[in-house]
């Protein structure tokens, strides 16, 4: 079978958690690819409401095998955090986790390096989660990090001493402070509980399914528009978060990826810093934050809110070679006299219908409107049964990105979901 890849098409918080775990029962595996605890991903059933960080949300359907891929980056505590909250809901996933050897770790350190760094910038400052990916990702590339395989050799105290005090010297060059004791203690808990888990060659596993006819989902983290490369650097993530990551963070071949599912708010957020042509710093935009609940699953921090953008949207298609689509949030439209959709902009004076090299408050978002409907539409549970201004909304959306819309979700709920 091929590896289908579900992903963030926006600057994150799209809905993945929810989507992923709504489709899991289809799935024989699910594997988390890149990213780590900067990821915060909500699920909700029954009465349940529940954010996983670095473990796949395939977590509570109890036959599927999860896997966290080489690509991603691991915080023990953070881990061990995950661990302890899935076992007070009963969810015991030792038999079903496996956890890639060649997946880094996040070490106290790191975290104290991407605070100091993000301090020292000031307004310019990338409005990092503060998990210390980028220091991590850093030492990857810079071949000095450490990983999930090291912590079962001996000489794992000693690579570890070694890095951190290499940590140290770099801290000199901030004026932090900075006091990691009780952290480490945690730190070295987790990498206990680790240590009993299944620690594997992941690439061979996931391989090894794909032969034997075993359906496996990508779990992507963040958003393209976060994108390592093709993000608005420097106010990006540090891994790839387009599909071409889930070839690197599993270790599958490009020609064995099947469908790529990509996920759309129905409008646009962003949290932290950087370019966002059709935020709203208006009622508009309170009213999507208010409507839309939208806080940081991570952090808490409230996300910046605007119209959706589909020259941005185009560019994220085009980079992941989506096959379907699935938007969410469609419900926290209901209620606006009008919504607007971004179809181009305006740069110089000209007509721009995609999204350029530099996004400054010189790009003008050029706005369709459409009426809107005042229907509350969550308990619907069938595509007819929705309001005829929200279906034409749809239908241009579909009309202009040429991708299908398989999904619509409409609350947060695994039950709140219409399958077209
Ligand atoms: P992820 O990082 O892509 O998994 O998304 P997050 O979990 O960070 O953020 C999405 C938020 O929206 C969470 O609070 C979800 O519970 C919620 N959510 C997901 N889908 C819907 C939906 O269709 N409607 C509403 N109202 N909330 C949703
Ligand atoms: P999920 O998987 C939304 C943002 C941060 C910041 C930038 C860099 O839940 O969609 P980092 O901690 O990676 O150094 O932060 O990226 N960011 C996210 N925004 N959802 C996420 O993950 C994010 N992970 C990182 O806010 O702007
Ligand atoms: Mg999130």
């Amino acid at each position: 079978m091929k590896l289908d890849v579900l992903l963030g098409l926006q600057w994150g918080d799209e809905g993945k958690g929810k989507i992923v775990d709504v489709l899991a029962p289809n799935y024989n595996v699910i594997a988390r690819f890149q990213g780590g605890p900067n990821a915060g991903h909500s699920l909700e059933f029954n009465q349940i409401k529940h954010v996983l960080h670095t473990i796949p949300s395939g977590v509570f359907n109890p036959n599927t095998i999860n896997i966290i891929g080489n690509g991603v980056v691991i915080d023990p505590v953070i881990f061990m955090e995950e661990i302890n909250e899935l076992k007070k809901l009963k969810v015991d996933i030792q038999k079903n986790l496996f956890i890639s050897k060649r997946a880094h770790l996040i070490l106290p350190s790191h975290r104290i390096l991407d605070a100091a760094s993000e301090a020292s910038k000031g307004k310019t400052k990338i409005g990092s989660t503060l998990k210390g990916i980028g220091p991590t990702y850093m030492d990857k590339t810079g071949r000095n990090g450490l990983r999930i395989g090291d912590i079962i050799n001996p000489g794992f105290n000693d690579k570890y001493e070694f890095l951190k005090n290499k940590h140290y010297e770099i801290l000199k060059l901030y004026d932090f402070d900075y006091n990691l004791t009780a952290y480490e203690e945690k730190w070295f808990q987790g990498i206990e509980l680790i240590k009993q888990f299944k620690l594997v060659e992941s690439e061979h596993l996931i391989n090894q399914y794909l032969e034997d006819d075993q359906s496996v989902l990508a779990e992507g983290a963040q958003g393209t528009l976060l994108d390592i490369d093709f993000g608005s650097y420097p106010f990006v993530t540090s891994s790839n978060t387009i599909c071409a990551g889930a070839c690197t963070g599993l270790g599958v071949a490009p020609n064995k990826i099947g469908n790529v599912i990509g996920i759309f708010k129905a409008y646009c957020t962003r949290v932290g810093s950087g370019p966002f042509p059709t935020e709203l710093e208006n009622n508009e935009g309170k009213q999507l934050r208010k409507q839309g609940h939208e806080f940081g699953a991570t952090t808490g921090r409230p996300r910046r809110c605007g119209w959706l953008d589909l020259p941005a949207l185009k560019y994220a298609i085009m980079l992941n070679g989506v096959t379907q689509l699935v938007v969410t949030k469609a419900d926290v439209l209901s209620g606006f006299d009008t919504i607007k959709v971004c179809t181009h902009y305006i740069l110089n004076k000209k007509k721009v219908d995609y999204l350029p090299y530099e996004v400054d408050e010189q790009l003008q978002p050029v706005y369709k409107e459409f009426k809107g409907w005042k229907e509350v539409i969550t308990k619907i549970k069938s595509f007819t049964d929705l309001p005829a201004a929200f279906k034409s909304y749809l239908q241009f959306i579909e009309d202009e990105i040429k991708v299908p819309i398989k999904i619509i979700s409409v609350g947060p709920n695994r039950s709140e979901t219409i399958q077209k």
